[in-house]
């Protein structure tokens, strides 16, 4: 039986807006994916949407001065409109304030209830009693115990990167009423990991092809013995827990949103004339659920969200979880309470005919095994030197010769006959599949570059333009029709990764946008046809738009 592909994408929290560390990590090799998928025909569905309870909701509510609903609001348009901008095409872009989402968690959370898969656990917690409410970790400021930093917080000392518990801090006082606040028990819903570690361990060693960052950090939590975790919190901002002893208290955020990637696909289906058609996707064995995310998210979706399906019952798991590690920016970590990021919607503004050069960048680069760097001027080379220099070169000498030379008139059906450029490009194209395959974007982009490298290395040594054009007629159009056949290669491999590019060469071949990865061996241009008009696929950036960017980056990170 066909497989399904159902590919998920973090859900971006909205407390701002995306910056490029996010497109690298996720959403750009997920809709890589997506397409990589659907030009091999294969059957798939791409889901994410806003993460829009917790924390660091609430404090960029009060930091704005405004509603946790109204930031929410506020940033699930602007992060759906930068990634449409960039052409990340979810089937669906959801919200976990949606009331589908309420009620799936809800319904979730009671079914583990019944099945008996939480332990209810007494806790003491700081409290508010002139707020009169329980402060999660970012809402309590006290000195820390190692550095005397007057300034940490419940969870963490910025100044000396201390990991702190709450009742570690000297002198602790409420971020909501600068009270001193107090130590009051509570009860709250637990996963007991610890019950569960065997299931998940076998889970873990049942998929073979984790890729090696991932299974890593697995293997360091199991080993250092799962322990049970909050399912619930005393928080305001989020899902009701639906018991009716539970008053005040809300679904962990990290509980809840992973559930999103289930209420993603209802809302998806809601809005189609078959509103179960979510079930043949989550309760399907046939199903390849695959989810990208960042490092920082391994475990949750490793252990937290499996053990939660398990116990839940009705659900698959995750096939794999593409994870990756961090981008950072000219050397320095990425930080948005900082405002150092190169942020979407600027890059937008700055270059907005520049996307496909952004996502070859961010590809060719992606910290796929460890953390990476961008730099503009490494985006400045890579754009100048390999997209341009390389793969627009190719394909502007190729239309252009037969521009020039039959007015755009295909001389002969194109195809490649020389045998070693046939080798050449199959063995770039089965690597293209084998990395993709194991979600090796880097390589995958540096083959379909070797394509094009093939394709330039062959005009020049054939050199067409110094034969006779009354004697060596022939060859000049097999020259130029094997040359043109690799270009329509091209467009199969940059419909995966230069999508806005693909769509212009199909129009300037007068093909199909949509070529499959089948199509391939059966791809031939006939004689006679016309290509039309053509214009640069890439162009260069300049030093002068490279200063610009390095000097707003160092503005900032002097501040
Ligand atoms: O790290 C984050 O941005 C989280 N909001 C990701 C959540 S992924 C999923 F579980 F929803
Ligand atoms: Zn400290």
């Amino acid at each position: 039986m066909k497989k399904k592909h159902l590919i998920t994408a973090a859900l971006p929290y909205t407390n701002g807006p995306v910056h490029i560390g996010h497109v690298a990590g996720c959403y750009l090799p997920a809709d890589t994916y997506v397409r990589y998928l659907r030009t091999k025909g294969e059957e798939v569905l791409f889901i994410s949407g806003t993460d829009e309870h917790g924390v660091p909701i609430m404090q960029r509510a009060t930091k704005e001065g405004t509603t946790p609903q109204a930031i929410v609001d506020k940033y699930h348009t602007i992060i759906a409109d930068s990634f449409a901008s960039i052409g990340i095409n979810f089937d669906i872009f959801s919200r976990t304030t949606n009331p589908i989402h309420y009620a799936t968690s809800q319904e979730f959370f009671k079914t583990m209830v019944a099945n008996n898969a939480f332990v209810e656990i007494e806790t003491e917690q700081y409290f508010d009693e002139i707020a009169n409410e329980f402060l999660s970790d970012r809402y309590i400021m006290g000195t820390c115990p190692k550095c005397a930093n007057a300034n940490a917080y419940g969870d963490q000392c910025e100044k000396c990167g201390s990991t702190l518990q709450p009742t570690d801090l000297i002198n602790p006082i409420s971020k909501l009423s600068a009270a001193t606040p107090i130590l009051r028990k509570t009860t709250n819903w637990f996963l007991p990991l610890d019950k569960q570690q065997t299931d998940i361990q076998n889970y873990i060693h049942s998929i073979t092809d984790w890729k090696t960052n991932v299974k890593g950090q697995c293997q360091s939590w199991l080993d250092g013995g799962l322990q049970p975790r909050a399912m619930t919190r005393d928080l305001k901002w989020g899902i009701p827990v639906p018991i009716s002893d539970a008053t005040g208290k809300v679904l962990y955020v990290w509980f809840e949103a992973p559930i999103g990637y289930i209420s993603a696909t209802k809302h998806y289906f809601a809005t189609t004339n078959n509103p179960d058609g979510w079930k043949d996707w989550w309760q399907d064995k046939n199903t390849n659920l695959v989810h990208f995310i960042g490092k920082d998210n391994i475990v949750f979706h490793c252990i937290i969200f499996p053990a939660m399906l398990m116990a839940h019952g009705n659900y698959i798991l995750p096939r794999n979880v593409a994870g990756n590690e961090f981008l950072n920016l000219e050397g320095q970590k990425i930080s948005t309470s900082r405002n150092y990021a190169v942020w979407l919607e600027d890059y937008l503004i700055d270059f907005p005919n520049k996307i496909d050069e952004l996502r070859y960048v961010l590809t060719a680069i992606a910290p796929e095994t460890k953390d990476a760097d961008f730099t503009w001027k490494d985006f400045q080379s890579r754009i100048n030197n390999e997209l341009v220099a390389v793969l627009g070169n190719f394909i502007n000498r190729v239309l252009s010769l037969i521009h020039k030379y039959y007015e755009g008139v295909i001389p002969q059906n194109t195809s490649i006959q020389n045998t070693e450029i046939n080798i050449g490009i199959q063995k770039a194209l089965d690597n293209i599949e084998k990395h993709l395959d194991k979600y090796e974007f880097r390589f995958a982009l540096n083959n379909l570059m070797e394509i094009a490298r093939i394709g330039n290395k062959y005009l020049a040594d054939q050199e067409p333009w110094k034969k006779d054009k009354i004697t060596q007629t022939e060859e000049i159009a097999t020259t130029l029709t094997e040359c043109l056949q690799i270009v329509q290669i091209l467009q199969v491999g940059m419909q995966i990764f230069l999508p806005n590019s693909a769509t212009r060469l199909a129009t300037f071949l007068n093909t199909s946008t949509n070529l499959t990865w089948q199509d391939i061996p059966n791809l031939s241009l006939s004689k006679g046809n016309i290509l039309a008009p053509i214009s640069l696929l890439f162009t260069k950036i300049t030093d002068e738009e490279i200063s610009l960017q390095i000097e707003k980056l160092n503005t900032i990170s002097q501040k």
